[in-house]
């Protein structure tokens, strides 16, 4: 099939978060198994900077707000790449620092409705009328809001291809005002409470859900749990209605770019067979970037508790903060953190990280060398998320021999499975889990796997059940191909 798959991120290219990694590794696992994939994601700054090369193919007039753009498509070119990548260039929304929907300050771009807008119109017409050799999509694969206009575009069409729209976060619905929707003459056929509506304004994520022909989302736990009230975000009714056309379809890793085998960025690259002295030497390298003062022996014994992530609340950020100073007294314990995210926890988490210097390390900031680094060296990982769409996290610390210290939830309920006499013996167990998301729930199953590291044996049966787990894209894109064909 000829897939157009469209996202507002591609990792190596621009990252916020596991999307990026998602629509870098699923459109190679479809072309992999066969199919005709192109990537068109927008020209922004930092894209712009890390392509190869950029070739013009095509040129549009489209609707913004208040007036027209002069838009550009590119083929782009990067070694990483095997696939086709398209790049949506108008300079005026997309040539900007840092990152893709913030300023520099934190807030929203003021004009984000027009940004998507203008990206939602510019897949539309490729859509429509094929890129400059004669390639017809069948299928549009969207993701997330920032495409979720373009399922809703392509409904206005007889003659169409199919649009596929996957749900990475509910959390984040791409919420606009009316007055947006007219300025940016937005299909008024579409304005209704069974369509872009919502409570007043519009969303791009409910264009998503309601206007495609098939939705997806990324975990079986999560496409439940989004429709229920307490998951839903106020989309849950919208769900429930479109339920028919809703599938979870669990996330894969890169295989490649996260193999503790081949990695890069480990001092000493590890299998299974190997993995103590590996894990060894990727801690000594971490103590020596962050501490390079302390007694590394000491250190060096110790379990390694490790976190990468966004420190919002959707991650429990909150409820390891509540928890740390007890654990830091009750345990042998050192932490070590990397994120960045809303300034409240980057400040409350400097603030913990002054007060132990010994005990905690601590970098506000992103680096995937050091992301790559942290799930090799950490004896635990800590993803206690309130709730989690899938988590790449947690895969990449089971495939690293890094057990994952979990609350039950979306993907993290789908791909964990708490240690136990039982679970043990089945060759199940790979991570610990707790029920509810609070501080004390945590602390408890915190404590209980601090306990478990402490017995060898046990410890290295549960690494080898993480490690030797299927966490691959090959039949996961298997589900979508299947998902396409229906
Ligand atoms: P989410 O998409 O909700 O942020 P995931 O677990 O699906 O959560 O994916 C997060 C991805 O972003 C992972 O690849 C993770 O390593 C990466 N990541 C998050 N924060 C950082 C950071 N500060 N530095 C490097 N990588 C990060
Ligand atoms: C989102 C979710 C995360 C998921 C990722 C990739 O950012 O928060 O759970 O793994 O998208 O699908």
């Amino acid at each position: 099939m000829n897939v157009l798959f469209v996202s507002s991120e591609i990792y190596p290219l621009n990252k916020t978060g596991g999307l990026g990694d998602v629509a870098y590794s699923l459109p190679h696992a479809l072309s992999e198994v066969g199919q005709d994939v192109r990537i068109l994601m927008p020209a922004y700054r930092s894209v712009i900077e890390k392509v190869d090369s950029l070739c013009p193919v095509g040129r549009f007039d489209l609707i913004g707000q208040h007036q027209r753009h002069s838009v550009r498509v590119f083929q782009a070119t990067h070694s990483e790449f095997n696939v086709r990548l398209y790049l949506v260039d108008c300079q005026p929304l997309y040539d900007r620092p840092g990152n893709p929907y913030l300023q520099p300050g934190g807030q929203d771009w003021p004009d984000n409705a027009e940004r998507f807008t203008v990206f939602a119109r510019a897949a539309e017409q490729i859509a429509i009328h094929g890129c400059d050799d004669g390639w017809q999509p069948d299928i549009v694969h969207c993701n997330d809001w920032q495409c979720g206009l373009i399922p809703a575009l392509l409904s206005t069409h007889t003659r169409r291809p199919r649009s596929v729209f996957t749900i990475h976060n509910l959390a984040y619905g791409g919420h606009f005002s009316a007055a947006d929707y007219h300025a940016l003459q937005l299909p008024p056929a579409l304005w209704h409470m069974e369509g872009a509506e919502f409570h007043g304004g519009f969303s791009m994520l409910k264009c998503g859900i309601v206007f495609a022909d098939a939705v997806t989302t990324v975990s079986p736990t999560y496409a439940r749990e989004i429709c229920t009230p307490e998951h839903g975000w106020g989309m849950d009714g919208v769900l429930r209605a479109h339920q028919h056309k809703l599938y979870g379809i669990l996330n894969g890793i890169d295989e490649r770019h996260w193999d503790p085998a081949q990695d890069p960025a480990l001092p000493l690259p590890y299998t299974v067979e190997t993995v103590d002295a590996g894990k060894r030497a990727a801690k000594q390298a971490l103590l020596q970037h962050f501490q390079p003062d302390i007694d590394q022996a000491d250190a060096l014994d110790r379990p390694l508790v490790g976190l990468v992530g966004r420190l919002v609340m959707q991650k429990g950020i909150d409820l390891i903060i509540d928890v740390l100073p007890n654990i830091l007294a009750t345990s042998e314990a050192h932490f070590v953190f990397l994120g960045t995210g809303d300034h409240q926890w980057e400040q409350r988490l400097t603030a913990l990280a002054k007060r132990h210097p010994q005990r905690i390390m601590l970098e506000v900031g992103f680096s995937e060398n050091r992301a790559h680094l942290i799930e090799a060296s950490a004896d635990l990982f800590l993803m206690p998320s309130r709730f989690e769409p899938c988590g790449l996290n947690q895969l990449y610390s089971l495939r690293y021999g890094t057990p994952p210290v979990v609350h039950n939830t979306g993907g993290l309920a789908d791909t964990v499975v708490h240690t136990t006499p039982a679970t043990l013996a089945n060759a199940t167990a790979n991570g610990f889990v707790f029920d509810t998301p609070t501080p004390a729930a945590l602390a408890t199953c915190l404590a209980s796997a601090l306990e478990a590291f402490a017995d060898k044996s046990r410890w290295s049966r549960l690494i080898t059940h993480g490690m030797s787990l299927d966490l691959g894209w090959n039949g996961r894109a298997l589900q979508y191909l299947e998902r396409y064909h229906h």
